[in-house]
């Protein structure tokens, strides 16, 4: 029988690094481009980040905390969601630093903008994917005594779709030659699909 380590979050881990990052993981980065109110653009990295539906296409992402991400969507309610891939993991890093608000995280990691077509921010040139997305909920998060957290899940809706088609093969999008990178928690962790297994599901 296995013996399992348990612990109740609210009285701590007790181990050396909170282990739920590299539990629920791999992750998806959401890597977000959004402008404040004067049009200054921003950039950064979110791997509480996911897709909720396909229909109407909703994607999301937890700040923790008033970042500008979540401060530039609240004032213009738009962003884009860009894919993160190997060929940009270490300047998708590299805009993870809390630069001060109005510093362009795309200048500082050498990255080019391109523009989208229904949204004001900027998309990542040459990033295999992008999400061009309109604000539809800020979800500010209670805990279980109903009080307050930092932190606040930003829901979007798609509305317009970038896919280079070097990666589109017979109309299917190829992840693996793309590169994709997941969040893996703890420090530095990551990971970059390299194999795909297929199960049909039951019925199928
Ligand atoms: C891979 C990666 C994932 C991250 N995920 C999150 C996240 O989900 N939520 C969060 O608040 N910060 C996250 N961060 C930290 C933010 O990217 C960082 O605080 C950044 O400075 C925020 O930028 P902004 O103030 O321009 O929005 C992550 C950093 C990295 C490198």
């Amino acid at each position: 029988m296995s013996d399992y380590y348990y612990y109740e979050p609210q009285h701590g881990h007790g181990l050396p690094h909170n282990p739920l990052n590299a539990i629920i993981a791999p992750r998806p980065i959401g890597w977000i481009s959004s402008i404040d109110a004067e049009g200054k653009v921003n950039l950064a990295p979110y791997s509480f980040f996911n897709a909720f539906c396909y229909e109407p296409p909703i994607i999301g992402f937890s700040s923790g905390g008033p970042k500008d991400s979540q401060q530039n969507i609240a004032a213009t309610g738009e962003f884009v969601f860009n894919l993160v891939t190997k060929k940009h993991a270490a300047a998708m890093n590299e805009t993870s630093f809390p630069f001060e608000h109005g510093i362009n995280e795309f200048e500082q990691a050498g990255l080019t903008m391109t523009s989208s077509r229904l949204v004001r921010p900027p998309r990542v040139t040459d990033t295999p994917v992008a999400f061009e997305c309109k604000l539809l909920q800020m979800l500010p998060l209670k805990d279980l005594d109903g009080k307050a957290t930092p932190n606040t899940v930003i829901f979007g809706q798609v509305v317009a779709v970038h896919i280079d088609k070097a990666f589109l093969k017979e109309g299917l999008f190829d992840i693996v030659a793309a590169g994709t990178v997941g969040r893996c928690g703890y420090l530095a962790d990551y990971v970059e699909v390299k194999e795909l297994f297929q199960m049909a599901r039951p019925g199928e």
